[in-house]
């Protein structure tokens, strides 16, 4: 029994990994073990010898198993050692920094637009980019040869060569959620409606995708008095400049009579786009009173309601209040251009504060 005891012990202390000790065990102490079928003798013997034999064997067992423990212990101890002495953080490294998004222009002049006619009574409506030339066409009374079809630059969707439906556009303005807001809402109605709009057009101030945002009022006695009202009224909100210079100019849209654009004072000083000084002006919208076939095609009584629309430019806005002169830039995705003109997550649009800062 001595030299089964030294055997294991010196084996035991000789060890160096893990899994050595478990042969070891399964060596001794398993169920066919050394040391197990010495005690399975114990049954042979004579009471006396048993008496004997039995505590022996019992503590030569307790004694390699805590040999074990006490080795496995020994062996994680210094493996943790080692990985204290190999693996080292240095903390006193500066962090790496986590860089903050900005919110786009175009998010923030919308959220501001938004706010602004959100404070004269407007709700905001939304409809598709892709639309079917009924609602981008047809229903404001562009009629499938109008020149105003040419005018836009529009983009088709794709169709097949058999496929003969009406073909479905990438829509050319906000327009027609004129008519989805007068379907699902009837008069009286006041909404806007911001969203992307497509022309296939490209230059300093035009990008084949930009932003628009339609404003609709609709009641029984609604004129251009209040339409020129209320675009004065957010004009004076939004550039926060007092007798910022405004041009109405008479135009021509078919689903307007009579028609109006409007252009902002402002000027080009050493490529920096300035508003509300110098002899340029910018074109920012479109608008007028809404042509009886348009309340029509919206399922409204033109007899009983009339009422104005129109279409900002909101890039053209974001441009002319925060100078920014290449409109291309606003969508190229630059990070720099999108942290030195980027917005603070947390600078909501707010009226009662002041819109910018
Ligand atoms: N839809 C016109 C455009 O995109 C703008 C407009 C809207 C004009 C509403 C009049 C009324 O040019």
């Amino acid at each position: 029994m001595d030299a089964l005891r030294q055997k294991y012990l010196d084996a035991i202390a000789a060890v160096s990994e893990e899994a050595g000790l478990e042969d070891l065990r399964v060596q001794a102490v398993g169920k066919k073990g050394e040391v197990s079928l010495k005690m399975r003798e114990l049954g042979k013997m004579t009471p006396d010898e048993r008496q004997v034999a039995g505590p022996k064997l019992n503590a030569l067992k307790d004694e390699i198993n805590s040999a074990l423990a006490a080795k496995k212990a020994a062996l994680a101890d210094a493996a943790l050692d080692e990985r204290l002495r190999t693996e080292w953080l240095d903390v006193s490294l500066p962090g790496r920094e986590a860089r903050q998004g900005t919110i786009h222009p175009i998010s923030q002049v919308t959220e501001e637009i938004i706010a602004i006619f959100a404070d004269m009574g407007f709700a905001v409506a939304e409809g598709p980019q892709i639309e079917n030339d009924w609602y981008n066409f047809d229903s404001l009374n562009i009629p499938p040869h109008h020149p105003a079809r040419q005018e836009f630059d529009t983009f088709y969707m794709h169709r097949d060569a058999e496929d003969d439906r009406a073909p479905h556009v990438l829509r050319t303005h906000t327009s027609p959620v004129q008519i989805r807001a007068m379907e699902k809402t009837g008069a009286p109605i006041r909404v806007i409606a911001p969203g992307r709009v497509y022309r296939s057009d490209y230059d300093q101030t035009h990008t084949p995708m930009f932003h628009q945002i339609e404003g609709m009022a609709i009641g029984e006695d609604i004129s251009m008095a209040n339409l020129k009202w209320v675009l004065e009224e957010f004009f004076a909100a939004f550039f926060e400049i007092d007798g910022i210079k405004t041009r109405f100019r008479a135009s021509h849209f078919p689903f307007t009579e009579p028609s109006a654009e409007v252009d902002i004072q402002c000027s080009w000083v050493d490529g920096q786009l300035r508003i509300g000084e110098g002899d340029g002006w910018m074109e920012v919208l479109g608008s007028g009173m809404m042509h009886p076939k348009v309340l029509q095609a919206g399922g409204v009584d033109p007899e009983k309601w009339q009422g104005f629309a129109f279409g900002i430019g909101i890039d053209r806005l974001a441009m002319l209040k925060y100078g920014i002169p290449d409109l291309r830039a606003f969508f190229d995705s630059d990070l720099r251009w999108l942290r030195h003109y980027g917005f603070a997550s947390l600078d909501q649009p707010n009226l009662a504060r002041g819109l910018s800062r």
